[in-house]
C-alpha cells in the first residue's frame, strides 16, 4: 500500500509539470474542458488500481524471493510440495473479478458522460474534416469555413457554451485528439462521427492526428484557439466578411487566378473555388501553414510555394513551378487575405 501511494506522489508533480511547460502541452492529467475532466478521472482511477496490483505483486514477489532463497545446508533436500489451496484460488479468482467489474462500471459511466451522438438544440456545431494532411473546420450556423486552428468560445458559468463537433473524412481515417479538451475520436470516410467540447478557461491548446493516415500524419497538427464570447463572435464575424481587395495587390492576384491554385483553394468573391485544399479567405489571420508545421509569415508562404516537399515532405500541394517575381507577386497577394 505505501509503494503505491508513493507512485500516486510521484506521477501526479510529473504529470502537471509537463502540462504546465510551454504552450498547453498536451496532457490528458490536464484537463480543461468537461469531458476531459471525466477521462482524467477515470485515467488516475486506472493508475491507482493497477499501482495497488503492483504493490501487493510486486511485495508477495519480493517476500517470497528473501523467505524461501536457498540457503547453505539445503542441497539435496527438497521444499514442502503443496498441491493447490482451495481458499487461495477462491480469493485469485474473486478479487480480479470484483476489480474488472468495477472498472468496467467506471469506463461504462465516463463512456455515457464523455459519448454524444447527437448535437443537443442550442449548442454551438462545427464539422471537422481530415484531410491528407490538414483539418477543415466549417461553421454551418454561421457560412464559415476556415482551416488547421479551431476557434471556439469557453464556455463560462453565466454563459454555458458546449460545442458539439462533427467529424468527417475526405480520404482515409484520421482522428481529432486535443488531449486537455476531450478524448480522441476517429475521423471516418463515409461516417459520422461526433464528439463534444465544454472549454472552460480561454488559451490555445495543441493536439494532433491521432490515426496513421499517410506520409504526413505527424504534420498533421492540431491548434484550437478558445476566446471569450465576444471576442470569438468577432473572430466569427470577421471570418464571415468577404475576401480583402487590395489594389496594391491586383497584380498578384490576377497571377494567382491564373494558376492552377484555384482548382484547390477557395478565397470567397473571386473565381478561386477548389475544395481540395484550405480556404484561403482569410488565410493570414490563421498563426501556421501547412497544417500547423510551419508559421505563417512571408518567409514560409514563398518557401511553401516554392517546394512544398521542402516544408512537408509528401505533401500533397505540388509545387507551382513560379518565377521568382511571380512567387513575389502571388506571396504579396495572398499577405492581403487578411
Ligand atoms: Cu490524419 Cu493521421
Amino acid at each position: 500500500m505505501k509503494q503505491a501511494a508513493w507512485l500516486l506522489v510521484a506521477l501526479a508533480p510529473a504529470a502537471t509539470a509537463a502540462a504546465d511547460a510551454g504552450l498547453g502541452s498536451p496532457a490528458v492529467f490536464s484537463p480543461a474542458s468537461t469531458p476531459a475532466f471525466a477521462i482524467r478521472d477515470l485515467a488516475w482511477l486506472v493508475v491507482a488500481v493497477c499501482a495497488v496490483i503492483f504493490a501487493v505483486v510486486g511485495g508477495l514477489l519480493a517476500w517470497s524471493i528473501a523467505r524461501f532463497r536457498a540457503r547453505p545446508g539445503d542441497a539435496g533436500r527438497e521444499p514442502a510440495q503443496v498441491y493447490g489451496s482451495g481458499p487461495i484460488e477462491l480469493a485469485w479468482t474473486l478479487v480480479p473479478a470484483i476489480i474488472v467489474v468495477i472498472l468496467f462500471l467506471a469506463t461504462a459511466r465516463s463512456i455515457f458522460d464523455v459519448q454524444k451522438e447527437q448535437a443537443p438544440p442550442g449548442w454551438l456545431q462545427v464539422e471537422a474534416v481530415g484531410h491528407q494532411w490538414w483539418w477543415e473546420f466549417r461553421y454551418p450556423a454561421s457560412g464559415v469555413t476556415t482551416a488547421n486552428e479551431l476557434h471556439l468560445p469557453v464556455s463560462t458559468g453565466a454563459q454555458k457554451r458546449p460545442i458539439f463537433l462533427r467529424l468527417e473524412s475526405a480520404d482515409v481515417i484520421h482522428s481529432f485528439w486535443v488531449p486537455r479538451l476531450a478524448g480522441k475520436q476517429d475521423a471516418i470516410p463515409g461516417k459520422r462521427n461526433g464528439l463534444w467540447i465544454e472549454p472552460l478557461e480561454a488559451g490555445t491548446y495543441v493536439g494532433q492526428c491521432a490515426e496513421f493516415c499517410g506520409t504526413q500524419h505527424a504534420g498533421m497538427l492540431l491548434r484550437v484557439i478558445v476566446h471569450e464570447p465576444a471576442e470569438f463572435e468577432r473572430w466569427l464575424d470577421a471570418q464571415r466578411g468577404p475576401a480583402a481587395a487590395d489594389p496594391a495587390a491586383a497584380d498578384g492576384r490576377s497571377l494567382f487566378e491564373r494558376t492552377a491554385c484555384i482548382n484547390c483553394h477557395r478565397v470567397a468573391g473571386t473565381v478561386a473555388n477548389g475544395t481540395f485544399g484550405p480556404d484561403l479567405t482569410h488565410l493570414m489571420s490563421r498563426a501556421t501553414i501547412a497544417s500547423g508545421v510551419a508559421r505563417n509569415d512571408r518567409e514560409s508562404l514563398r518557401l511553401w510555394l516554392r517546394d512544398p516537399d521542402h516544408v512537408k515532405p509528401g505533401a500533397l500541394m505540388p509545387a507551382m513551378q513560379l518565377g521568382e517575381r511571380e512567387l513575389d507577386r502571388v506571396v504579396a497577394y495572398l499577405m492581403t487575405l487578411q
